[in-house]
């Protein structure tokens, strides 16, 4: 085992005593918040967001893991210009523990990319599946905050990490089909759950107006015409540096810790971070056997 899976597990052993790992006792244990990133329409920042807001939130002093489920195209580690040694694939085949398959990022984050792992838990046989949301049910011992970053779009897939997340944080940007896109994505969820919490983020605005006003049509409409009541979590104004950045492969808060989008990140973060309605949340656990619940497993 690598010095980083021995580290995590000695900070389990900590935090559990002497409690079998992985088996935490009902209601008594520390849970992570689960944060589902997603859009309705593609290209529209979410894995910029996820990246750049996991280190606003790091910066803050909660333990931060990121989940690659993009299965079009794993962004997040060419975002953070690395290559993981492991991905969901290998913890699912029972190769590799939860410990050995996280990935260092920057600034304490860790992440894990999904891979075709997703895919493939629909064919596991019960012993390596119950193995499977015990790993990742140890998440809650080892992070604050899950963030899921998703491909775009109103897949059964990504519908699924959408109502097996405590919250979801939609991105739209001001182009009229990235908002139809959304609000789309909006009335898919409302038809299963019209209490679901739903940030809504604006990215890619050219003022603070425009954003507003975007956001506020949008909480309007769902509200009117889905019951679904909408948060504004806020908005990011198009910046050139999210772009140069990219082109770097380095999260532009790092590249550029005081340009206007890593202001905009860190007001967000610090809202999120306010926001304590969470406290209700499932955690690791509850998410997984939601999740795999919806993939009929
Ligand atoms: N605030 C911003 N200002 C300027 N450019 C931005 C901003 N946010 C994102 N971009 C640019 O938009 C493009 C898409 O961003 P990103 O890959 O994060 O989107 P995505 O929603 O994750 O895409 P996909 O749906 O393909 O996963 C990138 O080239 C990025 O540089
Ligand atoms: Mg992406």
């Amino acid at each position: 085992m690598n010095d980083q899976a021995d580290m995590l597990r000695k900070i389990v052993n900590m935090k559990t005593g002497n409690q079998e790992i992985g088996l935490p006792a009902a209601n008594s244990e520390k849970k992570a918040r689960v944060i589902t990133v997603t859009s309705g329409k593609g290209g529209v920042g979410k894995t910029n967001i996820t990246v750049n807001l996991a280190l606003a939130l790091s910066k803050m002093g909660l333990k931060v893991v990121i989940l690659d489920v993009d299965f079009g195209l794993a962004n997040i580690d060419v975002l953070f210009g690395l290559v993981p040694k492991y991905t969901m694939l290998d913890l699912i085949h029972d190769e590799k523990n939860i410990f050995e398959v996280l990935t260092d990022g920057p600034d304490n984050i860790k992440f894990l990319s999904g891979g075709s792992g997703v895919e493939e838990l629909i064919r596991l046989d019960r012993k390596k599946l119950r193995k499977f949301v015990s790993s990742i049910g140890l998440l809650d011992k080892l992070f604050d905050v899950i963030l899921i970053d998703t491909g775009a779009g109103l897949s059964q897939n990504v519908m699924s990490f959408i109502m097996a997340a405590d919250e979801v944080l939609l991105v739209t940007t001001p182009e009229p089909t990235a908002i139809t896109d959304a609000y789309a994505l909006v009335k898919m969820v409302s038809r299963r759950d019209k209490k679901k919490r739903i940030n809504i983020l604006v990215n890619k605005a050219d003022s603070v107006r425009e954003a507003n006003e975007i956001a506020s049509k949008i909480c309007v409409v769902s509200e009117k015409f889905l019951s679904l009541k909408l948060l504004k979590l806020g908005y990011i104004l198009y910046d050139e540096n999210v772009t140069k950045s990219v082109k770097m492969q380095k999260p532009f808060s790092m590249v550029n810790p005081k340009c206007q989008a890593a202001k905009n990140i860190t007001e967000i973060a610090e809202k999120l971070f306010l926001d304590k309605t969470h406290e209700e949340t499932e955690g690791a656990r509850g998410f997984i056997s939601k999740l795999l619940s919806f993939f009929g497993v």
